[in-house]
């Protein structure tokens, strides 16, 4: 039985390393196809090596450019590959651009599609991963969800509830399946702080870093809370550039974080773990605090992941600097930040299930 699982950008990595091995584990080599939306070392390769998952079958090598371009440039290359390697189904995780590219691909050529992390929602239209989102899931066949308010949002669009499945989350599997050498790496004495003694920032989101408006008040308060305590920055490549654009890395009153490398998976993890305080728009970042109980502020006025924020760790801060200098000013002089709880079915499991309801649909009678 041919499978085929589509990855292109960074968080897709360590969403199917998990659904890999457990398809191996039933006796299935899955077909890796990788579309080649991230393509630096640093934002891929590292990611393969450090998780064990097998070199990808296929690059398509799309690389990067404007949105309607890099889709329909996946979906003509793909197609290609679907043509000579029919899959039984195709398997497409998050919300990148890559995975609307192969669940438009699929639904043309009348492939059965599975979308895991499926039923997220932020409800602002604007950002590039929630139209992703939603056409994904309107083409699925099976809906891989990860907390509870995905299965709410796919009934309120009239999924069929047969075809929805809260199975947990990928990503924490993942997680799970790396903490103990992430922790054993000590990772924060590579950059000169000690546990629990430094902050940790990521932001990449157009949003935040293509607004010199937005992006000024958010390293404002970065600067406010550097003085505290250090702050380190592992920089995607878009945010290095709108820095050195904007001029705001000739700015002082801009600066004073230490400004690092994207960071492979084990280190970030560490990062992650180690730090006092997490400030980020990512997505996973919020998942990944949340499991680990640390302390963090999304630098964004939505989510897609509200579990994080009812029972996890997070707060959505938005992007003024007192919105954010405030509440992290608040957990720096808490004894100890908010905790929070994990969510249901985060165990480290949730890639068993998939396969397990995918073999069993996919069974011959
Ligand atoms: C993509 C995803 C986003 C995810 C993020 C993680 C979409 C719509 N967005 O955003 O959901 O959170 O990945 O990183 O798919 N670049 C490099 N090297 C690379 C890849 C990109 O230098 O290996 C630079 C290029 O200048 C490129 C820019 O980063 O134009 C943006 O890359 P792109 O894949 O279009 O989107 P991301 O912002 O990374």
């Amino acid at each position: 039985m041919n499978i085929s699982i589509i990855a292109g950008a960074r968080p897709n990595f360590m969403k199917i390393a998990p659904v890999v091995r457990a398809f191996e584990q039933r006796g299935v080599r899955p077909r890796i196809v990788h579309t080649g939306q991230h393509y630096d070392r640093q934002m891929s390769e590292t990611f393969f090596q450090e998780l064990n998952i097998p070199e990808p079958d296929i690059n398509l090598e799309v690389g990067s450019g404007g949105a309607v371009w890099q889709v329909t440039e996946v979906m003509r290359r793909l197609e290609e590959d679907f043509n000579e390697h029919p899959p039984a189904v195709v398997v497409v995780v998050g919300d990148v651009n890559s995975t609307l590219a192969a669940a438009l691909t699929a639904a043309k050529l009348s492939l059965p599609l599975a979308h895991v992390e499926a039923g997220l929602r932020s409800f602002d239209r604007t950002m590039p991963e929630e139209s992703n989102r939603v056409v994904t899931d309107t083409l699925a066949d099976w809906l891989f969800t990860s907390e509870p308010s995905g299965d709410a949002n796919l009934h309120n669009e009239g999924v069929a509830p047969e075809k929805i499945h809260l199975v947990g989350n990928v990503m924490i599997d993942t997680l799970l399946a790396h903490l103990e050498r992430a922790r054993e790496q000590k990772v924060y004495e590579t950059f000169g702080v000690r546990p629990k003694e430094f902050a940790l920032l990521t932001l990449h989101r157009p949003s935040n870093v293509d607004d010199p408006e937005r992006f000024e008040p958010i390293l404002k308060a970065i600067h406010e809370i550097s003085e505290q305590i250090p702050v380190i920055f592992p920089i995607h490549p878009r945010s290095r550039s709108r820095i050195a654009e904007f001029g705001f890395g000739d700015r002082k009153e801009l600066g004073g974080f230490t400004m690092v490398e994207p960071q492979g998976y084990h280190v970030m993890l560490g990062l992650i773990d180690a730090a006092r305080l997490v400030l980020t728009d990512s997505g996973g970042i919020q998942e990944e605090t949340t499991v680990l109980q640390v302390p963090c502020l999304t630098i964004r006025e939505n989510t897609e992941r509200p579990v994080t924020i009812d029972i996890g760790s997070n707060q959505l801060v938005g992007w003024k600097t007192d919105a954010i200098v405030k509440p992290a000013k608040k957990i720096l002089a808490a004894e100890i930040g908010p905790r929070g709880e994990v969510p249901e079915k985060w165990d480290g499991r949730a890639a068993e299930r998939i396969v397990e309801i995918l073999l069993r649909d996919l069974a011959p009678c």
